[in-house]
């Protein structure tokens, strides 16, 4: 049976990951593909308890490096019991965050050696990665601006300006150094353009199978 295809979505609070990876899976059943919407951390009961534990404040402060582990302890969850039997059935998935958001947030962020996220990208993901990484990236300051009073801001939504900036440096230098995964699609633009642009690349996807 064919593989599947496995397409993320990534970038800093407020880019608009949600509307557009609604419109991802949109387009590609409507271009005949069997899909799986899913997000990290997350996608599996387990997982989205592991998210709890990331996303909420504690009174017991959570330490980077549990920050860490946990991450990747979802991961393996979600990849082993959703991501890898959809991509083994052929389905496309399309997936609300991934590895290159710890690279970003746990290394940018919070100053783990790359090396280190390597270490463990290696041990969980035993090669897995993904197809097509589309990467909205807008700046630090709109993305805040847009994702302000959404909702009561979670552990990672209450960092600093500096931590995000830091999380966006780390996401454009990964897509500098992949551009065949990675498409940057500048989010500051109408939501048209932006999806226009999206579309460019799907559609490349599709043509080439
Ligand atoms: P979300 O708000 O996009 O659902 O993502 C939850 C938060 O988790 C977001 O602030 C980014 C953060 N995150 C990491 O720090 N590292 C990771 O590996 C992933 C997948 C998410």
């Amino acid at each position: 049976m064919t593989m599947g295809k496995f397409i993320t979505l990534e970038g800093v609070e407020g880019v608009g990951k949600t509307t557009n990876l609604n419109f991802i899976a949109s387009y590609l059943t409507s271009n005949g593909k069997k899909i799986i919407t899913t997000r990290e951390p997350g996608g599996t009961k387990i997982a989205e308890k592991i998210r709890d534990l990331l996303l909420e404040h504690n009174e017991e402060k959570l330490c980077n490096e549990s920050e860490l582990l946990l991450m990747f302890a979802a991961r393996a969850q979600h990849i082993e019991n959703i991501i890898k039997p959809a991509l083994d059935a052929g389905k496309w998935v399309v997936c609300d965050r991934f590895t290159d958001a710890t690279y970003a947030y746990q290394g940018g962020g919070r100053h783990f050696k790359m090396a280190d996220i390597n270490w463990f990208e290696k041990f969980v993901q035993k090669g897995l990665s993904p197809d097509k990484t589309v990467l909205l990236d807008l700046s630090v300051d709109v993305g805040l601006e847009r994702a302000a009073g959404r909702s009561e801001p979670d552990r990672f939504e209450s960092e600093k300006k500096a931590f995000f900036n830091n999380v966006r440096r780390v996401y454009l230098e990964r897509a500098k150094a992949e551009p065949n995964r990675f498409c940057i699609v500048d989010a500051s633009k109408s939501i048209e353009q932006v999806q226009k642009n999206i579309q460019r690349y799907l559609d490349k996807m599709l043509t080439d199978g």
